[in-house]
């Protein structure tokens, strides 16, 4: 590995991450298409050397051989964790192990999750308080307490002088591609995904981390997944609607159907709500891809959700995705429930009752025996312009 390989971000900043090209699933649940980055850095100063974040185990050999272009691993002073989990933290006993002067960088919480999960002793851990700062010399660290931005334990680090925060998991995005924001056209689309999957669920915690950081002049944002944006305001832009759980006249279908009939009862809301002017994205369980779903839970305003009765209750597939929906906690505030059976209802019950502990109105539902009929697509279509009307009416 030669020096040019090594991406300098600032002066005395360097990028020292791994791309991680061919992972397709991430936490065994999110598909990731264009794979990830574990994105780490080395900060150094006139007198210490600092190590924000790590990589995912399996990436150690790559990871050390780019600390050691540009410094020593051994050299190291503080490895800082701004997170706990372990693709940004797992090649810790490593660092550690070929390092015996590193002291861990972290939240009170982080460091029990990092005895439990990394076996570091205590005697290597220096717990770092909101707002508190580590001089590197020339450079100094200044740490964030940003929880759940993925876990309880997380943390933002901001350097001062050069102007660039560390927010790990906040503000990531799942491509291998680019090394900046403006290098990936799509990026904002891909931030949305990620934040759709990753953050969504702790809105109001990004909130409150939005606010903390508010008044900090930030020329770069470094996060721990995907390109680093050297151009911050598009995505600080976006992560202010987004944790604000602004929602657009949008609305998502979700269903599975066996024999069409479902399917067409979709099918017949859609189109109604397409011709009330609505944007509508439309996704067949069986085939869909939940990052593609998460994505637009982010700014929909409502949901359809479309599922036959197999054996006395929802089709395992919608049942995923209607789950999916409530611990991804969108912004939503209506749904509808459309669902054929073919000998034996229940599949509504089901999907009510899972709704009624988030916060979405079920303004409409149908339910039918079979094929629907002339009626049953009235209804339906009537269901479908109260639902338009009740999104264009909703306070801004
Ligand atoms: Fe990228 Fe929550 O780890």
């Amino acid at each position: 590995m030669v020096k040019e390989e090594i991406i300098k971000i600032s002066d005395g900043v360097y990028w020292v991450g791994v791309k991680d090209w061919n992972r397709r699933i991430f936490d065994a649940l999110i598909p990731l298409p264009q794979g990830t980055t574990y994105n780490a850095y080395l900060a150094i100063g006139e007198e210490k050397t600092a190590l924000i974040d790590t990589v995912n185990p399996g990436f150690e050999e790559e990871f050390e051989e780019k600390i050691n272009v540009i410094s020593n691993l051994g050299e190291i002073d503080y490895v800082v964790m701004n997170h706990a989990e372990p693709d940004h933290a797992g090649s810790i006993p490593y660092i550690f192990k070929k390092n015996r002067k590193a002291i861990l960088l972290t939240t009170e919480k982080g460091s029990k999750m990092a005895k439990i999960y990394y076996n570091v002793p205590s005697e290597r851990i220096r717990v770092v308080r909101d707002r508190e700062k580590i001089e590197l010399g020339g450079k100094t660290l200044c740490f964030i307490e940003t929880p759940f931005l993925h876990w309880p334990e997380t943390m933002f680090t901001y350097l001062m002088e050069d102007k660039i925060l560390f927010p790990c998991d906040f503000f990531g995005a799942h491509t291998a591609l680019g090394t900046y924001d403006d290098d990936v056209e799509e990026i904002i689309s891909l931030a949305k995904r990620y934040f759709g999957e990753i953050m969504m669920p702790f809105r109001n915690m990004g909130k409150r981390a939005l606010d903390k950081i508010k008044d900090f002049e930030i020329r770069i944002i470094a996060p721990s997944h995907g390109p680093i944006y050297r151009n911050p305001e598009r995505i600080l832009n976006a992560y202010a609607k987004w944790t604000a759980g602004e929602t657009r006249e949008k609305v998502i279908a979700v269903y599975v159907s066996m024999w069409k009939s479902t399917e067409r009862m979709v099918r017949t809301i859609v189109d109604t709500l397409i011709s009330e002017g609505l944007e509508v994205s439309l996704y067949d369980l069986v085939t869909a891809d939940i990052g593609d779903i998460a994505e637009n839970l982010v700014d929909s305003t409502a949901i359809v959700i479309g599922t036959p009765t197999v054996l006395g209750g929802m089709h395992p597939l919608a049942l995923f995705g209607t789950y999916l929906v409530k611990v991804l906690r969108p912004p939503l505030k209506y749904g509808v429930i459309l669902s054929s059976y073919g000998w034996g209802a229940g599949a509504v019950r089901q999907v009510s009752e899972i709704l009624a502990s988030t916060k979405i109105e079920v303004v409409g539902v149908v339910e039918i025996n079979g094929p629907p009929t002339e009626k049953d697509n009235e209804e339906i279509i009537k269901i479908g312009k109260q639902l338009a009307k009740k999104i264009k009416g909703k306070p801004r």
